[in-house]
């Protein structure tokens, strides 16, 4: 069983990944994590973000895995060449690099390789933005989720506030990194959408899901019961 999500940066990808990856007993795979190390492996060597034959050589030379999480539900432990890196992939200079270095194609011919070889192991929900279109093309159920940008920012900055955004009368307490988030992701998300291979798509055959005002447990729902109907 191969479930993939796609979608723009916080549109809830993750936390939905994970609750059906718990609920169906798939394996959950965190492309964008795997983007992010290549890219904070690159920062920390001083590799050029525009040296594209540099990057690829570094994306196959890295060793990216996951662990356990640290808190039962959380984020799976993140691994670069056996550091817990789990926080460092998730900066604000990442978050600005990640998606020039994501564009290099032999960076992603590297990272899809890995992708398919989890994929080939077991059952797998894996979320990106090229899971439908490029990775795992013939997945049992692709789901494209996506949320209006205001919600898509609102939500990360009470994630980076550790506030629960369902939490009733919740609210963002910093204008200025709301607005700092907000910029970062629309910025994000048209440098993944002009990407040469591997851009930011909806794949012809997925199912659209708007997040904007469902909460997370409704989109697990929603998707579980593709899963059930896939099964
Ligand atoms: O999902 P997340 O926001 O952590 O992804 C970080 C970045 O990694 C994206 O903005 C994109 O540039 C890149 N990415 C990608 N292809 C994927 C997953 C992520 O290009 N399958």
């Amino acid at each position: 069983m191969i479930v993939v999500i796609d979608g723009p940066a916080g549109s809830g990808k993750s936390t939905v990944a994970r609750a059906l990856g718990r609920r169906e007993g798939l394996t959950y795979l965190d492309t964008g994590a795997m983007y992010r190390c290549v890219t904070l492996a690159a920062l920390e060597r001083g590799v050029d973000p525009s040296d594209a034959c540099a990057l690829g050589a570094l994306a196959r030379s890295v060793t990216i895995a996951f662990g356990p999480a640290a808190e039962p539900g959380g984020a799976p432990t993140v691994l670069l060449d056996g550091r817990d890196v789990t926080s460092a992939i998730r900066t604000a200079e990442v978050d600005s690099n990640v998606s020039a270095v994501s564009g290099v194609p032999a960076v992603r011919e590297a990272m899809v390789a890995q992708q398919r070889a989890v994929g080939a192991a077991g059952d797998v929900v894996a979320e990106g933005r090229d899971m439908g279109t490029v990775v795992f093309p013939d997945a049992d159920v692709k789901v494209f989720l996506s949320a209006d940008a205001a919600a898509r920012a609102r939500r990360r900055t009470m994630e980076r506030e550790g506030t629960d955004p369902r939490t009733p009368g919740a609210e963002v307490r910093d204008l200025a990194l709301y607005e700092r988030i907000c910029r970062d992701i629309l910025a994000r998300d048209a440098g993944d959408e002009a990407h040469a291979v591997g851009a930011l798509r909806c794949a012809d055959d997925a199912v659209r899901l708007d997040s904007t005002s469902m909460t997370a447990d409704e989109v697990v729902d929603a998707v579980a019961s593709l899963v059930d109907g896939a099964r």
